[in-house]
């Protein structure tokens, strides 16, 4: 990890769950963290807890579903920070819908969010790693759903947005090797993490405890930045393309 000491990652929805805890970690490893997300208090918050770690976190305000908010923040990353080695496309969303009868604006709140906030992130990092001629990495928060869709959890659009993240990934691998860059792109799908997300979805702890017989087995956000950590601990010539992460006995 010593040749990230220092340098900017920029992580999209900072400010609780799994972002949070990548933050923190890459804090820890002495990186300068920039984190993306509606909910500046809570990045505040955890800033404050990161003072006299070897890195710094530095929390601006942002929904990516909003292009102009996306380039403010890469501007401010570009005037005051420096320039991007790492960003980490985390911020996710998923909604309490249905496919049969579910409302549009939740359907696209999930695809703004999930697909076209993560393209505009990424062409806004790529732009400024090729200006100044860094080798960096891009991390795709997926998801087993974006692998596979599951009969058990009911989520609707979700999955199609999680495929379209790996349909992504690689699409923007091969761009990459065909315009012989050596930046790297990785999609990293958790399986069941223990965030807010369910309850933000409208999906209650109750209904999940219910599909899951009260056993749902579960990961915590270290369990992923862990993965984070071991994708950039990789020498510049290896590329993980895909890092599964799951809870032992999880079916779903
Ligand atoms: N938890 C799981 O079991 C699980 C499993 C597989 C994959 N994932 C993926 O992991 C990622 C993180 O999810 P999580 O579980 O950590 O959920 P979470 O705790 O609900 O965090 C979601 C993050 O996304 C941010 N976000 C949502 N809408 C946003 C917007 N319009 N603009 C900017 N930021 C926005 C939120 O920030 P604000 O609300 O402050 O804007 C928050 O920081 C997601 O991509 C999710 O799909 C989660």
């Amino acid at each position: 990890m010593n040749r990230w000491i220092g340098k900017v990652a920029i992580i999209t929805g900072a400010s609780s769950g799994i972002g949070a805890g990548i933050a923190k970690k890459l804090v820890e490893e002495g990186m300068t963290v920039v984190g993306l997300a509606r909910r500046i208090d809570k990045m505040e918050e955890l800033a404050r807890t990161l003072s006299g770690k070897r890195g710094y976190l530095y929390p601006v305000k942002c929904d990516i579903t909003v292009e102009s908010d996306i380039l403010d923040a890469f501007q401010y990353v570009k005037n005051n920070l420096g320039p991007i080695h790492v960003l980490v496309n985390n911020a996710g969303v998923a909604k309490n819908t249905t496919l049969m009868n579910g409302d549009t604006e939740s359907w696209k709140q999930i695809l703004d969010v999930n697909v076209m906030g993560l393209a505009i992130t990424t062409r806004e990092a790529i732009k400024d790693m090729i200006e100044n001629q860094i080798d960096g990495q891009i991390i795709n928060i997926n998801s087993v759903f974006g692998h596979r869709v599951s009969q058990n959890v009911p989520l609707n659009i979700y999955p199609a947005s999680k495929f379209a993240v790996t349909a992504f990934t690689e699409s923007l691998r091969y761009e990459f090797c065909n315009a012989k860059s050596r930046i790297k792109v990785t999609s990293l799908s958790p399986g069941f993490v223990v965030t807010e997300i369910f309850e933000a979805s409208g999906i209650s702890a109750e209904s999940l405890a219910e599909l899951f017989e009260g056993n749902l087995p579960a990961l915590n956000p270290e369990d992923i930045a862990a993965g984070v950590i071991y994708i950039l601990s990789t020498p510049p010539n290896v590329m993980v393309t895909e890092l599964g992460i799951q809870p032992v006995h999880q079916v779903a």
